[in-house]
């Protein structure tokens, strides 16, 4: 098992929103997903450093950064 870190905002116990905020987008199998929701299958084929993650990841930490209250 690789270990990998990904930024999060939603993957806390205390949260009932985890899986939603999509800064911890991943591609696995060929289909862009949540890492934390539903976790990765083992022998999964998981990408995380290409260029259009990192564009969705930093555009959901921006969405999210614009949602006043937050
Ligand atoms: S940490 Fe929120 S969807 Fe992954």
């Amino acid at each position: 098992m690789a270990r990998i870190e990904l930024p999060t905002l939603c993957h806390d116990d205390r949260l009932s929103l985890a899986g939603s905020c999509r800064t911890c987008l991943v591609r696995a199998d060929g289909q862009i997903v949540s890492a934390v929701s539903p976790p990765a299958t083992p022998g999964a084929a998981v990408e995380v450093g290409a260029e259009d993650l990192r564009a969705l990841r930093r555009d959901a930490v921006a969405a999210w950064s614009a949602v006043p209250g937050q």
